[in-house]
């Protein structure tokens, strides 16, 4: 992580005006890392039991949508592989049906690669895997250059943390990394009532609390800051017409914090905003991917409907 490039991002996110911001992307040290592991198991947060509904219950549909042919062989590249139980599944069932592919997890992070490569080698004994440490993109061109039929797992709603101009963005770039044929998993929370998605950022347990508030600690310890949390309360929105949960950290008082010598001032009330997580239907979707070159061939959802890994091909 580079340190200058946190401190521009903090400091211009807290200069913005009327809507002070902070980049989510700054959430994921270690106890926020430790912090999200926990959020995926609460309760509360059904995104994770739902999409792996999918891929152990599903795994042959979503094996029929993405048309693999057993005398081909394949790559399968995950970006942002996390702890790959999902994942596992899938790659279980192409092992079991006799199916070749050589499975590619993608992080940034050599650590999260070990352990998930020594996860993935234990639970199926021969599976081919080629881990890649790097930025999502280079490894994509890098992968460019063979003929391998590729098929690229994007899951767990993490186009969700996207605005709609950058998950287009981010599809474009995605589809032009790939040839045609290829194929997209694209894991999305689905748009639904605010008595189901609410809960899952805000749970009972505060953890959530802490993940949001960690960012402030971060900025503490890293940028020299002063924040004191118990001044700022979590405070998340979710609106069904919109679609968007929404993240917030709420001055309790009047205050002025200082960042890297910087002085800024809250009026009690105010909000930080840290975060969106944006739900999916069909209609997001297809403007998302207008003039990508990529169309939709599937939609598997889970059996409550909560969640959709949409198959997408590259024309
Ligand atoms: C990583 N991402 C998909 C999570 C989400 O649901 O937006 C991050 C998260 N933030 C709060 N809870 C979970």
């Amino acid at each position: 992580m580079n340190v200058e490039q946190f401190k521009q991002d903090v400091l211009e996110g807290l200069s913005q005006h009327p809507q002070k911001t902070l980049p989510a992307k700054y959430f994921y040290d270690a106890k926020g890392d430790s912090l999200f592991i926990q959020i995926m198991a609460m309760p509360e947060y059904y995104l994770t039991n739902a999409e792996m509904d999918i891929f152990k219950n599903k795994s042959f549909e979503l094996i029929v949508s993405l048309g693999m042919d057993k005398n081909k062989h394949y790559e399968i590249i995950e970006l942002g592989a996390g702890d790959g139980t999902k994942t596992v599944e899938l790659l279980k069932a192409l092992v079991n049906q006799a199916y070749k592919f050589d499975y590619l997890p993608v992080d940034i992070s050599p650590n999260v690669l070990n352990k998930l490569g020594d996860m993935m080698s234990s639970t199926i004994p021969g599976l081919n895997i080629k881990p890649k440490t790097g930025d999502y993109f280079n490894v994509l061109e890098q992968l460019k250059v063979d003929h391998i039929p590729k098929i690229v797992l994007f899951l767990g709603s993490n186009i969700g943390n996207l605005k709609d101009h950058e998950a287009q963005e981010f599809i474009n770039h995605l589809s032009s990394s790939l040839k045609t044929g290829d194929k997209i998993v694209l894991g999305v929370d689905l748009i639904k009532s605010r008595e189901k998605v609410l809960p899952a950022y805000n749970d009972a347990q505060g953890i959530t609390r802490e993940f949001n508030l960690n960012l402030l600690d971060r900025i503490n310890r890293e940028l020299g800051a002063d924040f004191n949390r118990d001044q700022f309360e979590h405070a998340p929105c979710y609106k069904e017409e919109e679609g968007i949960a929404k993240s917030f950290l709420r001055s309790k008082k009047d205050q002025v914090v200082t960042v890297a010598g910087k002085s800024f001032h809250f009026d009690e009330g105010e909000t930080i905003h840290t975060e969106i997580s944006r739900k999916y239907n069909d209609e997001v979707l297809n403007k998302i991917l207008s003039g990508s070159g990529l169309s939709v061939v599937g939609k598997i959802m889970d059996s409550e409907s909560l969640f959709a890994d949409y198959i997408l091909e590259c024309n």
